[in-house]
């Protein structure tokens, strides 16, 4: 039994990435605040933000984690904020850390020793995690340590047969970023894609089921932004 493991696939590129594995015969484990609309789905209730949301969802885990021949372990939730580096307090910082950076290093602990030859850890990261933008300081510093994360796991995952990956979204359609945007600012989003029009997040969710089942893309950043026009 083939099993991916997903953080925030309630809605966008998440729900998209489960019906995406389901259909190739994944079992799907999602853990988020709200279910995953999709039946088949095995929703496990939990707040990233609580930093000890592993202890209490471990014993629902473990049993499914046990019997899986390969385990996809994607990290996707994330929290958005708006923030300037010259005047956010670090509780604010260390808030979206927790559910950014310290969760994903979480779910690895517990989950890398049931994973066998053939599984992965994918990270969904950003464009901003190469670069930066004004007002989005917490967002931008935590996507940059997911970069560190997955190279470092690639370092020290070597020799067992575990591939990771960080897929870097442009702008998608998605709530993230419609709570971000304000509506009519939308065309200026779209026209700031080479494309002029947002990425689906199914375009996302086939990325993710291609650094899955690519082993050659150990280690690597993939950006998937449609390429973005630079001003
Ligand atoms: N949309 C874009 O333009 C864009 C661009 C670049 C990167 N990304 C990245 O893509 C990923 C997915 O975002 P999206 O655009 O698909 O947004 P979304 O539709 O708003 O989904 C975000 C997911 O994160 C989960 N989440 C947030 N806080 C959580 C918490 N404390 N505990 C558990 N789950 C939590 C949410 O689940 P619950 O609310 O149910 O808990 C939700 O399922 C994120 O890493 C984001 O940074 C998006």
């Amino acid at each position: 039994m083939k099993t991916l493991v997903i953080t925030g696939a309630s809605s966008g590129i998440g729900l998209r990435t489960a019906a995406a594995f389901l259909d190739l015969g994944y079992e799907v484990v999602n853990l988020s605040r709200r279910r995953c609309p999709l039946d088949k789905v095995t929703h496990v209730n939990c707040d990233l933000s609580q930093p000890g949301f592993m202890e209490v969802i471990a014993p629902v885990m473990q049993p499914m984690l046990e019997r899986s021949s390969e385990i996809a372990l994607i990290h996707n939730a994330s929290r958005l904020t708006n923030d300037s580096a010259v005047e956010t307090p670090s509780n604010t910082l260390r808030a979206v850390l927790e559910v950014n950076v310290v969760a994903p290093n979480s779910l690895n602990y517990f989950v890398i020793p049931y994973m066998k030859p053939g599984s992965s850890i994918l990270f969904v990261a950003s464009t901003l995690a190469e670069k930066a933008v004004p007002g989005s300081f917490c967002y931008v510093t935590s996507k940059h340590a997911t970069i560190g994360m997955m190279r470092a796991l690639t370092q020290d995952l070597a020799g067992r047969g575990i591939h990771t990956a960080a897929v870097c979204p442009g702008f998608t359609d998605t709530e993230m970023l419609r709570q971000h945007v304000p509506a009519d600012a939308m065309d200026i989003v779209r026209n700031m894609s080479a494309f002029g029009r947002l990425i689906t997040p199914d375009e996302i969710a086939d990325t993710l089921v291609f650094a899955a089942r690519s082993p050659v893309l150990n280690g690597a950043v993939i950006h998937a932004s449609l390429g973005q026009v630079e001003r």
